[in-house]
């Protein structure tokens, strides 16, 4: 999407104007730059139909330029999410066919955080996987893209410019991490992630991209990635990004981790069929790591930042680990496989071990890890759990102020007692009954974050763990998102990272 800046003088095919309820007639400044008549009809068209209440959106035909007035309810309720889901459904209700030249158009009641948050939901909604449907991507192709006119006062003008330029590249990493999900198992598989990402960092100078392939994890013995992706011909890897890596060499700086299961089958202990076509999702936290990093870079940030991607495809076959194996990890702990289906767990494993090599400030994993969260919370929130308080609650604001909700959720000793209680080995990848399977997969994740220098007798690594199987794709209250993948938890990170690191 094209954008700029500028004031209220001109229009383009149509004039979005988002209107707080109570005022009885347009600001003067809302009208500047259409021909009469639409003048006379949006005056008309106010005063008979248009309350301003939130959703109720009237659309006002003219020669030259349709005027679209869009509710936003009262002012004083305004919220980052209420101005963000405005832009987006206005964005969504809009039609290519009656111009893609859009005149959005600030006047009372708006300020330089409410318009941000409108333009950066009209930008998070325009997003399409049309690459392999021939009609769509035609259609795309002769429609082209939205361009975009922001108008507002004067004194805005500025910061909305620097605001909406920061909001553009975060919303580009979004976008990355949808078509990365989006993108079907039989072409994103562990080693086509990995060639992704260096050709993302190859003409990059501040950043790098160091892929472990199946004969380097072997070197390594990070047996978490190799016995979940060693039934699939697609082989698995890891992929560690590096975004400044000579920035601020004395500080600590975090380090994020991704699930990139490709596609999940549940292996041997093989998942029913029905909706396992959305398995292809299970690589959303390696697909938000990826579009993280992207936002990071292309707004510029100074920190240094690391992520990991946890790639495998989780396949039954004669070469696949199965349920009653013991495996080793990267960590040198053994995990007894009970249920190969619960395998995003043992890749991160080894992927949480290799973040305390990098003396990391925290490290927050992302993982579509289990169907238990989905049951407890549904689409609406991640589940976060963290052994540190602080971070916990930092996690949770980036969250709300991005409305990517994670909800905190307990991480009990006995939860962790009772991963821990395996008679064979040191960990056990499947609870003693399905209760509590959410907090479970994450008492097992923290057996597997270092103590600083990997020293017993120091504490553990601030560590979170968002469970985003409910956000990644499939919430229909998601404004942002017309279907598939969503991208969550660029957004959050960004800001959790910007705003601190
Ligand atoms: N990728 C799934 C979790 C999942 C399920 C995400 C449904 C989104 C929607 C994960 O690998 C898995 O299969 N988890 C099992 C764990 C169980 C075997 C302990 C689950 O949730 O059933
Ligand atoms: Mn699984
Ligand atoms: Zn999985």
């Amino acid at each position: 999407m094209d954008w700029k800046v500028s004031e209220r003088k001109e229009t383009g095919d149509v004039l979005v104007l988002p209107l707080w309820k109570g005022k009885n007639k347009p600001a003067n400044s809302a009208l500047i730059g259409l021909p009469r008549s639409s003048v006379i009809n949006t005056k008309s068209a106010f005063k008979s139909r248009f309350d301003g209440k939130s959703g109720n959106n009237l659309s006002v035909w003219g020669d030259k330029c349709r005027v679209v007035l869009v509710g936003m309810g009262d002012l004083d309720k305004c919220s980052n999410k209420v101005a963000r889901d405005a832009g987006a459904k206005t964005l969504s209700s809009l039609s290519k066919k009656d111009g893609t030249k859009l005149t959005v158009r600030f006047t009372s009641g708006w300020n330089l955080d409410s318009m941000l948050w409108f333009i950066e939901g009209m930008m998070l909604r325009d997003y399409a996987f049309v690459k392999y449907r021939s009609k769509d991507k035609k259609e795309k192709e002769e429609e082209g893209e939205w361009s975009l006119d922001i108008q507002a006062s004067g004194r805005y003008l500025k910061d909305l410019d620097a605001g909406i330029t920061a909001i553009a590249g975060r919303v580009e990493g979004v976008h990355l991490a949808r078509d990365l999900a989006n993108e079907p198992p039989n072409y994103l598989y562990p080693m086509s992630y990995a060639e992704k990402a260096e050709e993302w960092g190859k003409d990059k100078s501040n950043v790098t991209v160091e892929v472990y392939d199946w004969d380097d994890l072997q070197e390594k013995g990070m047996y978490g990635l190799i016995n979940v992706g060693k039934g699939s011909s697609r082989k698995p890897c890891m992929v560690i990004f590096t975004l400044n890596p000579n920035a601020n060499s004395k500080e600590r700086s975090p380090c994020i981790v991704g699930k990139g299961i490709t596609f999940d089958t549940g292996g041997i202990s093989l998942k029913p069929g029905a909706s396992m076509d959305e398995m292809k999702y299970d690589m959303h936290g390696a697909a938000t790591v990826f579009g993280l990093m992207h936002a990071l870079y292309a707004t510029g940030h100074k920190g240094r930042v690391r992520a990991i991607a946890c790639l495998a495809e989780n396949m039954p076959s004669a070469e696949a680990y199965r349920p009653g194996d013991v495996i080793p990890t990267y960590s040198g702990k053994t995990i007894e496989v009970l249920n190969t289906d619960a395998e995003g767990r043992n890749v991160l494993a080894d992927g949480l071990w290799k973040s305390g090599e990098f003396d990391p400030s925290y490290i927050i994993d992302l993982a579509t890890l289990t169907g238990a969260v989905v049951v407890s919370l549904g689409h609406e929130a991640s589940g976060l759990w963290s052994n540190d308080s602080e971070l916990l609650e930092r996690v949770h604001q980036a969250g709300n102020k991005e409305d990517e909700i994670a909800w905190k959720m307990p991480l009990l000793p006995a939860f962790e007692k009772e991963m821990t209680g395996s008679k064979i080995a040191d960990v056990r990848n499947l609870g003693k009954s399905r209760w509590g399977g959410a907090n479970t997969a994450a008492a097992f994740l923290k057996q597997f974050v270092p103590n600083r220098n990997f020293d017993e007798n120091e504490e553990q690594i601030p560590w979170a763990h968002l469970d985003i199987a409910g956000t990644a794709w499939g919430a229909s209250t998601n404004a942002m998102v017309g279907h598939g993948a969503t991208g969550i938890h660029v957004r959050t990170l960004h800001t959790l990272i910007t705003n601190s690191d």
